[in-house]
């Protein structure tokens, strides 16, 4: 499963093509990128922008967000949704305060068993706040996955999603985490789109099963009825 080249042209592909101005990018702060992360988790960038802008101005650190009343955090989040998800930011940010003096751990294992940070979550942080390698697989990267590899099966079950895994783990550079992890986050949200992914621009083009089989519609397979 191991390919240098695949990590080299997704590396290369960032370097020129890839976002490198996001409010959250160019720091190594794990509080910033871990808020950032969590509004991202299901939220587009145009979406997050304003609501990342506004959290950081009312509460600059981790300790600010953490000695805060609920009230005042769920009514800085209203409007972006799934509200779990500032329920888990306030219940993980007074955990990171409490059991960590207010520094997040930089081991992904550890991150992951914090409120609201599942293992793909787990891994951006670790890679872009300390430079970890570590495997990231949101939706937007099993769709490219899906596709690049052909992948003929429902993602959304225990052993596909597995074997996803185990191929995210095997691709990973040994440098270039950042870049790397970036890219991919967007080529899966610029360029491998749901419904109209731009092949003629893909650096992963020459390797793709989807593309080279015509079916780009119907990967990733759709959660079977
Ligand atoms: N979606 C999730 N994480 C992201 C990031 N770091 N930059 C852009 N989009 C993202
Ligand atoms: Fe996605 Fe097209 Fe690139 Fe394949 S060639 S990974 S379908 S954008």
């Amino acid at each position: 499963l191991a390919d240098p080249s695949f990590s080299a042209a997704v590396i290369s592909w960032q370097k020129t093509y890839g976002r490198h101005a996001l409010p959250w990018q160019n720091t190594r702060d794990a509080y910033r990128i871990w808020l950032s992360e969590i509004m991202l988790q299901q939220t587009q960038v145009s979406a997050v922008l304003g609501y990342y802008a506004r959290f950081l101005e009312r509460f600059p650190s981790l300790a600010d967000l953490a000695a805060a009343p609920s009230e005042d955090v769920m009514a800085l989040w209203s409007g972006l949704g799934y509200y779990t998800r500032a329920r888990n930011l306030h219940a993980c940010a007074k955990r990171v305060v409490d059991e960590y003096g207010g520094v997040f751990p930089s081991d992904p294992a550890l991150l992951a068993d914090l409120p609201g940070i599942g293992r793909s979550t787990a891994a951006a942080i670790s890679a872009f706040s300390s430079g970890t390698r570590a495997a990231i697989l949101d939706g937007n990267v099993k769709r490219v996955f899906a596709r690049t590899f052909g992948i003929d099966q429902f993602p959304g079950i225990k052993p596909v999603e597995d074997a996803l895994w185990r191929r995210a783990d095997a691709l990973l550079p040994m440098e270039g985490i950042e870049s790397y992890t970036q890219g991919l986050m967007d080529l899966g949200a610029t360029l491998c789109t749901r419904s109209s992914p731009d092949c003629g621009r893909c650096p992963l083009q020459q390797r793709c099963v989807a593309f080279a089989t015509g079916r780009t519609a119907e990967l990733p397979v759709r959660k079977p009825k």
